[in-house]
């Protein structure tokens, strides 16, 4: 078992990975100490792993709450019943809520945790390999407004997580592939040598093999986790992780969140990125051809697939929530493995780059 250690101003924290850690009773009885848990996860993920978490918490008070699947259930009213729930419990501030499910439970969990009583303790379990390397570490926790994405939230630092790669076993072949990208990203932005190790390993990573997959987990994290520990509340370097992000946003926004995951966006995204960092004056153009390639071995598709209507998308990123005083602020690539945030990106370059993949895709 491998242990990150999580340092932020609001709350050092542990994350543990490994395969089969979830069933690990002796871990369990060290994370809680005879505090009452409320256990939250949806209808797929509770059949497959309620049992196995619940076989392996120490004795103490324990409830569950099975909530559907989707992100449309990240809203106001599953955050209401989890804190009914704990109010009717009488769950108090020595409450914990273990939080197990992909990200869109540990969203939605973390916020009502951020909430109850001005917060109580979360253990996040995240399932799927994106809110393993991603949503469950960093703190940011949200539910999804009628006006938009995540506009609801807070930041609230877990107190441990606990990363079960054997639990990407069952996770479909489409939402391991949109974990691939955010994976790809941590080397594009911050690790030419993670970069390199992914090429190199991309077959065994399509083969899903635990122990590449558990190599990429663990990576993925120390790289998130730095720039966490760096930058706890995103005023600075953690930023960079929006790499890919401001066009994935656009896409998914565009086409209603139907189209594409959200990782298969980022995918796009990233080589929309790395080509506005060439025109940019900033990579030679080797960044794109790489990640357009890494990204076509671990079976993402990139823009060449075909893209809404470029006005759509410039509207989209317009509002995007990084931009300060009317400016767009991007994620690019110096090259691959450094990333700088570039506030210099006119509306004309991105109409440019969108143009360049029509004409030559
Ligand atoms: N807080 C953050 O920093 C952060 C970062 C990135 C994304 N997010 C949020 O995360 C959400 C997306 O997370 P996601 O991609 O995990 O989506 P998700 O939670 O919807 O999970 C994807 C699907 O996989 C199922 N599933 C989960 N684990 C499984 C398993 N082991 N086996 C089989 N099926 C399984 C889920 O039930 C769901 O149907 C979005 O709401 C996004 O906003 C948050």
């Amino acid at each position: 078992m491998e242990l990150i250690d999580l340092k932020t101003g609001s709350r050092d924290y542990p994350v543990y990975i490994g395969g089969g850690i979830l069933s690990n009773r002796a871990l369990w009885a060290k994370l809680l100490n005879d505090q009452p848990v409320l256990i939250v996860s949806n209808e797929v993920v509770a059949p497959l792993y309620l049992q196995t978490l619940l076989s392996a918490l120490p004795g103490g008070r324990n409830e569950q709450l099975i909530l559907a699947d989707g992100e449309q259930t990240k809203n106001l009213s599953n955050w209401q019943l989890i804190t009914d729930k704990l109010a009717t419990m009488e769950f108090g501030r020595d409450a914990c809520i273990i939080a197990i499910g992909g990200g869109v439970t540990g969203d939605l969990a973390g916020f009502a945790a951020a909430c109850w009583m001005r917060g109580i303790d979360i253990i996040q379990v995240p399932t799927t390999l994106l809110a393993q390397v991603d949503a469950s570490v960093g703190g940011k926790t949200a539910i999804n407004h009628s006006a938009g994405k995540n506009l609801l939230g807070s930041f609230h630092q877990p107190c441990a997580v606990v990363v079960d790669c054997e639990t990407l076993n069952t996770l479909p072949i489409r939402e391991f592939r949109a974990g691939l990208a955010e994976v790809i990203k941590y080397g594009a932005i911050t690790d030419l040598n993670f970069f390199d190790w992914l090429d190199r390993h991309a077959t065994a990573l399509n083969a899903r093999l635990p122990e590449p997959i558990e190599q990429a987990v663990i990576s993925s994290i120390q790289a998130k986790a730095a720039l966490v520990a760096a930058d706890e509340l995103e005023q600075g370097p953690r930023a960079l992780l929006n790499f890919g992000h401001t066009f994935a946003h656009a896409l998914e926004a565009a086409t209603e969140y139907k189209r594409w995951l959200h990782g298969e966006a980022v995918a796009i995204g990233m080589i929309l990125a790395a080509r506005l960092s060439t025109r940019m004056g900033l990579d030679s153009g080797d960044a794109e051809r790489r990640l357009t390639e890494l990204s076509g071995k671990l079976g993402l598709t990139g823009p060449e697939v075909g893209l809404p209507d470029n006005q759509i998308l410039i509207d989209y990123m317009r509002l995007d929530k990084k931009n300060i005083g009317g400016k767009y602020r991007f994620i690019l690539l110096k090259e691959l493995g450094t990333a700088v945030v570039n506030a210099d990106v006119s509306t004309q370059d991105i109409h440019a780059v969108l143009d360049s993949f029509l004409l030559t895709p």
